[in-house]
C-alpha cells in the first residue's frame, strides 16, 4: 500500500507578523523547491494565513496550506472562529483538529472533533486528527486508550470518508519538549493505532497515514520514521529555522525512498 510520506509544520502563533511568515513560506518553499516524493504542508498563525497563502500561490511551490483549527460550523454566529469558507477560498487543504493544547486549553471535546472533521470531509479537505495519551503506557494499554479516543473522534463517518484522513500521533507528554518521544515506543504507539483503526473502519486504515508530532528535530526525524506504520512527521519548534525544516524534509526522504 502506497501511503506518500508527509512533513508538515504548524507555526501555532509563532510567526504571527506578515512578513516573517511569509519569510518563513517562501524560505522553505525555496529550500524544498521542486520536492514531490513527499507531501508538505505548512500550517500558519491563523492571522496571517492569507498572506501566506498569496506567497505560496505566487511561487507554484510544492506546499500545502492548512488551518490549525476551524469553526465546527461554515458560517453562522459563532464569535471570533474561523470558517472553513474562507479556509477553502484561500485554496487550503489541511484541516488540523484536536491538537493537545485545543483539547486541553480550549476544553475541546471528541463530539465537538467528530463534528470538525465531518465538516472538513463535507468539503473536500483533508483532516489532520490529532491523538495522543496523557503519559507513557504499554502496548496494549495504548491501543484500549487509542480506540477510544478514535471510536469517538470518528463516529457516524463512513470508512469510504476516511480514505484522505491523515493522523498525527502526539503523546501529551512529548510536546513542547527539548527531545521527542522514544522512536521505538513511537513504532510500537503507530503500530497499535493502525490496529485500533483497522478494527475500527476496516481496510481503509491501510490508506490513513499516521504521523508522528511532539518535538521532532532534525537529530530525530530519522529514527523516527524509520518504522513502516510511520508516515511521517509533524514539526513544530524545531522547524522554525528554514534550514533545519528543509533538512528534516531530506532526511524523512532518504528513510522513506530508501524503505520502499
Ligand atoms: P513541538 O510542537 O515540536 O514544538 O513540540 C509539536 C506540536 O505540538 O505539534
Amino acid at each position: 500500500m502506497g501511503r506518500k510520506p508527509l512533513v508538515g509544520i504548524s507555526l501555532k502563533i509563532y510567526q504571527n507578523k506578515i512578513a516573517e511568515a511569509v519569510n518563513y513560506a517562501q524560505s522553505i518553499s525555496q529550500l524544498t523547491n521542486g520536492e514531490t516524493d513527499l507531501e508538505l504542508f505548512i500550517l500558519p498563525s491563523m492571522g496571517v494565513i492569507y498572506p501566506v497563502a498569496q506567497a505560496l500561490h505566487n511561487r507554484e511551490n510544492v506546499i500545502g496550506l492548512g488551518a490549525q483549527n476551524i469553526a465546527p460550523l461554515a458560517n453562522g454566529a459563532l464569535t471570533g472562529e474561523f470558517s472553513i469558507e474562507s479556509l477553502v477560498d484561500l485554496q487550503g487543504h489541511y484541516v488540523e483538529i484536536g491538537h493537545y493544547e485545543r483539547r486541553t486549553y480550549f476544553h475541546e471535546d471528541d463530539e465537538l472533533i467528530n463534528q470538525k472533521i465531518q465538516l472538513t470531509l463535507k468539503n473536500q479537505l483533508v483532516p489532520l486528527l490529532c491523538i495522543g495519551e496523557a503519559q507513557q503506557t504499554t502496548g496494549a494499554e495504548l491501543k484500549t486508550v487509542f480506540k477510544k479516543i478514535l471510536a469517538a473522534d470518528l463516529a457516524n463517518i463512513s470508512p469510504a470518508q476516511l480514505a484522505t484522513l491523515i493522523i498525527a500521533y502526539e503523546p501529551y507528554w512529548a510536546i513542547g519538549k527539548a527531545a521527542a518521544a522514544k522512536a521505538s515506543y513511537v513504532a510500537v504507539a503507530h503500530t497499535m493505532i493502525r490496529e485500533a483503526l483497522a478494527e475500527l473502519i476496516g481496510p481503509t486504515a491501510d490508506n490513513v497515514r499516521i504521523i508522528y508530532g511532539g518535538s521532532v528535530s532534525k537529530d530525530t526525524a530519522g529514527s523516527l520514521v524509520n518504522n513502516p506504520n510511520v508516515d511521517g512527521v509533524f514539526v513544530g519548534r524545531f522547524g522554525h529555522d528554514p534550514q533545519n525544516f528543509a533538512e528534516i524534509v531530506q532526511i524523512v526522504k532518504q528513510v522513506k525512498l530508501q524503505a520502499n
